[in-house]
């Protein structure tokens, strides 16, 4: 006989969403429920009508099939559909199917009882069958789905749970987000019983005034509620009583059956500490349900946090302050499972973010665990909480389409019902990528129905026009729109709603230039409220390089620091055989596959900064409270006063006690001795004391000030004429092609304009545009070398396919090395080109870099605000930033000298005419764009030094705006002047 369940074929039925499943509701029931994770009988069939049949493998549940022993693997496309079938059609033939079996005993004293099913996600379509009974059917890959078994189980016995998951289906055109495609049961599958007489849904609005309403849902199994139920409850020890009044209300409204359960519970807190990102502040309620008896029915726990949230004007407000959004969009992604994650990873992403300043996460582009909300809640976010809708690649048809008009209300509502009552949920979003249609606004009028207390947001009507007040968005959230775009807006009077981008600064590769541009004009511009760094993960999957497959969750220890370990690699679109792909686009975020931060997330710290820092006059510092909520108390300080001589003097420092917003002026902590050349002065702030995320002495920003400029700086000797004191005896030596010859030197120092292209210069079209000039392969020809006394000038062509580079170089020898001063002339066609300076190779044995300049951590042009000037030291290999498609890496912007040792403190010294951006690694930039993934590289020896007179920002082409013309590097005549010196 057909299994009605597949006869019904829901994998191509777009109107069903589900059968036979439960509403979604807030009760939260993970505790006490009996967990089904772990290994299932397992078995993939090529289509859901295959017969099963064949042998059982095991599965690990909570985990996509995908990363697991089977021969479907995972598949990046970002907007390209991987199948060819129109909505809502899907592959008739080919399509995974993963049978999933196992027994589940029932505790006897369950009878009685009423028996639930949770899966938590599957992917796409779930079919849900017991003792081959069909049960009920879902879809909504990442929201839990609840089936009944009361009736398919026996207390005490033992039945067969089969999930089917069809991997393609209608929904998948629903799905269509840019990341992995995956199949499997990706969430914790758990089974628990309730009383017949049970809270189907609590609702609770909690105002900062400490106002507390619970709506609570009463439900029996039978039907009509017993008679004498009520509910109590109680707010971190506060007793709470059912509403009378409501009750009242309820009797005479005829419209409430016996089958209707409603009560409410009510109270208002006094001196209530109110939820912010901040302060997340929050209490305990417990909701009981009695029978008429007394005894407890049931009873629901809740973690709530008191605050408002709401648009007024052009200003998002929660608790009455327009807040800064410094947001990450955030997707489920572990390098060893795809997109299962268990809670310590969850904690882990957020601790991260919080320790980087971060305190708003768009749940880019579903809804999360309810893990994510329970940590967001807990440890401080903003969350927007976005639906499962991302219709990409077929957006008109389906916006429209009223085949999938269910699919849209069931996504958003099942959302909303889910997270109402979390506090960190402060907007809604209906979903990502889909156009606009009367899908998304039957769904918006739902759910501004069901929940007037939250803002909605979507950026396909926001798109309509940011200061329409007819679409369904009540913030204008574009994506990667241009910084002068949104100022514009801002200034143009026209400005109706708050302007935070839903996405921005694409983090692919070796990204995120002029996020300190942003902030400033964010900061300066009232109507700009912050916005959404794309995005938090590389998802590259750890994958091994002998066998192409996943490693899977025995990789745990073959990656270290953002690099895997020899003999694997972080694996990106195409890495697994896919004919279509799209590369390395879905490795785009702030943190490598294995979480480590990348150079950008020190700058967001310090752009985030809760304190700031700023001269007054030469007269003392400016200490600001940067924050909305809170005093700094929960910070401490020390004073670095940082020399250009070396010297670093230290004080611990007294921060005044200040409210958010207000500012104090504090006396110099250090005298600035009269010598020493260029001196900073950096307050290093960090906590005070043990927080949920981060224990005491984490650092938290690095404010720092110029209290001298450089005159003096040692780096002012390469200015002077040379030296022709009796101290220099030995002329420059260079061969006949004007090369410095140089014990330590393997390759001369000559002119560079090219690096190894980052993604933004693939894909924003500058570098094939500097390949088509030949900047990449330049030939240099020398015109003439001309000794003078014991120094030699050298001139020489660099020719591309277009154009000629005429360079000078100037040796002079000076006391204990060789000064070079350099001039190229870039003709007129070169109007953008990736650097121009000097780029030479050393011996091997020159492992440690020390500088004074920008660090420690890589920095560039229009991304150097979180690298406080100061004497840094890394071992060179250290250097490096190993970004997944290798690319230009591994710079220190503002550097002012550097030596170059081997353990025995032999090596060289470099002196530059001013702050210049340099990068000290194994590869030359042609290794690096010779190659695709960070494990082919092989590093040389020695290493390859540059020297820039100018080095191009890096912007955020990739996907989004390019970097700002200030930091572009013009054609015309560069010129810079450094010393090299033996130790
Ligand atoms: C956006 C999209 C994201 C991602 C990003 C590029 O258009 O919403 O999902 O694709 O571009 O990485």
């Amino acid at each position: 006989m057909t299994d009605p369940l597949l006869a019904l074929r829901p994998w191509d039925a777009p109107e069903v969403t589900s059968w036979g499943r439960l509403p979604m509701n807030a009760v939260d029931r993970r505790a006490g429920a009996h967990s089904l994770d772990g290994g299932w009988r397992f078995q993939l069939l090529s289509a859901p009508h295959a017969p099963v049949g064949g042998a059982w493998s095991t599965a690990t549940v909570p985990g996509a099939w995908t990363m697991q022993d089977t021969d479907d693997l995972p598949r990046y496309l970002n907007v390209r559909m991987p199948f060819a079938e129109f909505p809502p059609r899907s592959p008739a033939e080919d399509n995974p199917t993963g049978v999933y079996e196992r027994e589940i005993d029932v505790p006897a004293g369950w009878a009685g009882r009423r028996i639930v099913l949770q899966v938590g996600a599957a992917e796409s379509v779930l079919l849900v069958h017991v003792d081959g009974r069909p049960v009920g059917v879902s879809k909504d890959s990442h929201l839990a789905a609840e089936f009944e078994l009361t009736e398919f189980v026996r207390p005490g016995g033992r039945a067969v749970l089969r999930l089917t998951v069809v991997k393609w289906s209608d929904a998948s055109h629903l799905e269509d987000q840019d990341h992995w495609w995956h199949g499997g049961i990706t969430r914790s599958v758990l089974l628990y019983a309730t009383d017949p007489l049970y809270l189907a849904d609590v609702d609770v609005r909690a105002g900062r005034d400490g106002e507390l309403r619970v709506d609570c849902r009463v439900r029996d199994t039978g039907g009509a509620l017993p008679a004498g139920w009520y509910l109590d409850g109680e707010l971190d020890g506060l007793a709470l009583a059912q509403d009378t009044a409501f009750d009242r209300e309820n009797a005479e409204d005829e419209r409430v059956s016996a089958f209707l359960g409603e009560a409410r519970l009510r109270t208002r807190v006094p001196e209530v500490r109110p939820w912010t990102a901040e302060t997340p502040e929050l209490y305990g309620l417990t909701v009981r349900l009695h029978r008429a008896d007394g005894t407890v029915a049931d009873t629901s726990r809740h973690r709530i946090g008191f605050r408002d949230v709401a648009v007024v004007g052009r200003d998002l407000l929660v608790n009455g302050e327009r807040v800064y959004i410094r947001g990450v969009n955030r997707h489920d992604f572990h390098p060893l499972t795809g997109r299962t994650v268990t809670y310590d990873d969850l904690r882990a992403d957020l601790v991260l973010l919080k320790r980087f300043g971060f305190n708003a996460i768009r749940t880019a582009h579903y809804p999360g665990d309810p893990a994510l909300y329970d940590l967001a809640d807990e440890l401080g976010f903003y969350v927007v909480d976005e639906a499962d809708i991302e219709s990409h690649d077929h957006a008109h048809e389906i916006a429209d389409d009223p085949r999938h008009l269910n699919a849209f209300v069931d996504r958003v509502s099942r959302m909303v019902l889910r997270d109402k009552n979390r506090p960190s949920v402060v907007i809604w979003s209906l979903g990502n990528e889909s156009d606009y249609g009367a899908n998304h606004d039957a769904a918006a009028g739902w759910v501004r129905r069901h929940d007037p207390s939250r803002p909605l947001q979507y950026e396909g009507a926001a798109k309509r026009g940011w200061a329409d007040p007819e679409v369904a968005s009540d913030i204008a959230c574009p994506m990667y729109a241009p910084l002068e775009e949104c100022v514009a807006h801002a200034l143009s009077g026209k400005q109706t709603k708050p302007l935070i981008q839903c996405e921005y600064s694409h983090a692919m590769g070796n990204s995120n230039g002029t996020l300190a541009d942003h902030w400033a004009a964010i900061e300066a511009t009232p109507g700009l409220q912050g916005g959404f760094i794309w995005e938090f993960w590389d998802h590259g999957i750890l994958q091994s390089v002998n066998d192409g497959r996943p490693v899977g969750r025995g990789g745990a220890g073959l990656y270290d620091n953002g690099v895997a370990a020899p003999g694997y690699r972080w694996a990106y679109g195409g890495d697994f055989g896919e004919k279509d792909h799209d590369g390395a686009f879905v490795a785009d975020g702030v943190v490598f596959p294995d979480r480590t931060p990348k150079p950008v997330m020190y700058e967001h710290r310090e752009l985030a900064a809760p304190l700031r820092l700023e001269l007054f006059r030469h007269e003392g510092l400016v200490v600001s409270n940067h924050q909305h909520f809170r005093g700094l108390d929960w910070l401490r300080g020390t004073w670095e006063l940082v020399l250009a001589d070396g010297r670093t003097l230290t004080a611990a420092a007294e921060l005044p006690a200040l409210l958010p917003g207000e500012t104090a002026v504090v006396p110099f902590p250090l005298a600035l001795p009269p010598d020493g050349g260029e001196a900073w002065l950096t307050l290093r702030v960090t906590t005070a004391e043990d927080l949920a995320w981060a224990p005491r002495g984490t650092e938290v920003c690095t404010p720092q000030v110029l209290l001298r400029a450089g005159a003096q700086a040692p780096e002012a000797a390469v200015r002077e004429p040379a030296a022709t004191g009796p101290a220099v005896t030995r002329p420059v030596e260079a061969d006949a092609d004007g090369l410095l010859v140089h014990p330590l030197l393997t390759v001369a120092p000559t002119l560079s304009l090219w690096r190894a292209p980052t993604d933004n210069d693939e894909l924003g079209g500058m570098a094939p545009r500097w390949r088509a000039w030949g900047l990449d392969s330049l030939v240099r020809k020398v015109v003439s070398v001309r000794r003078e006394g014991p120094s030699v000038t050298v001139l020489a062509e660099y020719a591309g396919t277009t154009g000629v580079v005429r360079h000078r170089q100037v040796l002079t020898p000076v006391e204990g090395g060789v000064r070079i001063d350099e001039q190229a002339e870039l003709p007129a066609e070169f109007d953008d080109v990736a650097r121009v300076g000097t780029v030479f190779e050393t011996v091997a044995g020159l492992d440690l870099l020390e500088w004074f300049g920008q660090g420690p951590w890589e920095s560039y042009p229009d991304r150097s605000g979180g690298a406080p000037v100061g004497h840094h030291a890394l071992p060179v290999d250290a250097l490096f930033t190993p970004y997944l498609r290798p690319q230009e890496s591994g710079g220190r912007h503002g550097v002012r000298h550097f030596t170059l040792s081997a353990s025995d403190a032999t090596g060289l010294a470099v002196a530059l005419d001013e702050p210049r951006q340099v990068s000290v690694t194994r590869y030359r930039a042609e290794d690096l764009t010779a190659v695709a993934h960070h494990d082919e590289l092989v590093p040389r020896a020695g290493c390859v030094v540059h020297l820039d007179a100018a080095h191009r920002g890096l912007g955020t082409a990739s996907c989004g705006p390019d970097t700002f013309p200030s930091y572009l590097v013009a054609p015309g005549v560069h010129r810079w002047s450094w010393t090299l010196r033996v130790l």
